[in-house]
């Protein structure tokens, strides 16, 4: 099974690449999958990709090799020595991810960007500054990957309560406050869509689809009037908001809230206990 685990990973053209570079850098075994995933379908095509984070050098040859001649491969450091891999035909940006200035003119330089993958300082700060600052830089279609985010489970990078993951996370709620019934001023316009891999978070941008009014929709078909069971399979829900709803004008009266939680805890249905005991084990 591991055997053939690396087998695959070799086999993976991001970590030839990675192989073939004659500079160091250093990966995790499990990132080639996710290039290969997100990256293939640009190969070959004239696109602009930018890398934070590139003193040694090893991943802007793979980045080259990758993606093949036609594409621009942008490297952004804050070390000044990376200026020394634009004898080998790289643009290098000196400058820090987290200063808000620099982003902008970079962007200004560069133009659309298609691909930008964040794997510079890792703190929480530079990564929701670089994503905040760059999305509306990427080309529709684009990609923006933020790497290494497994760092916002550990000390050194922030404060926990504003880890990359939770601002991650919060953009997942804007994103459904697209939804028709829950539509609002906080909700998400700039990324169509975002996809979680272990370390790594991807801001898929689809400016046109985020921009497509939501509503329920009906495809006119002969309808058998088939009755829906959703509410059949969650009785003991539906009983206790049902009640709820009966006793609203109770809320008001000063320890009902906490009163109504009590008594839903005690009048609770075994299978219901039993449902809620498992739904715990996700939260
Ligand atoms: C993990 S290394 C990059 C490795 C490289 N991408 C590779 O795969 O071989 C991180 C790099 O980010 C750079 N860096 C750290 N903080 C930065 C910042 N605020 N802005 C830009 N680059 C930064 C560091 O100097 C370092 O060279």
């Amino acid at each position: 099974m591991v055997r053939s685990k690396a087998n695959a990973m070799m086999n993976s053209k991001s970590y030839q690449a990675y192989q073939n570079s004659p500079y160091k850098s250093k990966k995790h075994s499990t990132y080639f999958d996710v290039y290969d995933t997100l990256f293939t379908p640009y190969i070959g095509k004239d696109i602009t990709f930018i890398e934070i984070g590139v003193l040694g050098g090893g991943s802007l040859f793979m980045w080259r090799e990758f993606f093949g001649p036609q594409a621009r491969i942008i490297g952004v450091e804050l070390n000044p020595e990376a200026k020394r891999w634009e004898q080998e035909g790289f643009e290098i940006f000196i400058g820090s991810q987290s200063d808000p200035d620099f982003l902008e003119n970079l962007a200004k330089q560069v133009g659309e960007i298609d691909i930008l993958l964040d794997d510079g300082g890792h703190t929480y700060e530079q990564q929701i500054i670089t994503t905040e600052c760059l999305l509306p830089h990427i080309r529709e279609g684009g990609l923006l990957v933020v790497e290494d985010t497994h760092t916002s489970y550990m000390e050194g990078f922030g404060f926990k309560s504003r880890s990359f993951i939770k601002y991650a996370t919060n953009m997942v709620d804007r994103i459904n406050k697209r939804f028709s019934k829950l539509v609002s001023e906080a909700s998400e316009k700039r990324v169509w869509g975002i996809r979680f891999y272990e370390s790594f978070v991807v801001f898929e941008v689809n400016r046109k689809a985020t921009s497509v009014a939501s509503a329920p929709t009906d495809n006119g078909g002969k309808d058998l009037d088939a009755k829906d069971f959703r509410h059949a399979d969650n009785q003991a829900y539906e009983q206790f908001l049902n009640k709820s709803q009966s006793m609203s004008a109770l809320k008001a009266i000063p320890g009902m809230r906490a009163l109504a939680r009590l008594a839903r805890h005690l009048i609770a249905l075994p299978s219901d206990i039993k449902r809620s005991k498992r739904l715990k084990e996700y939260f």
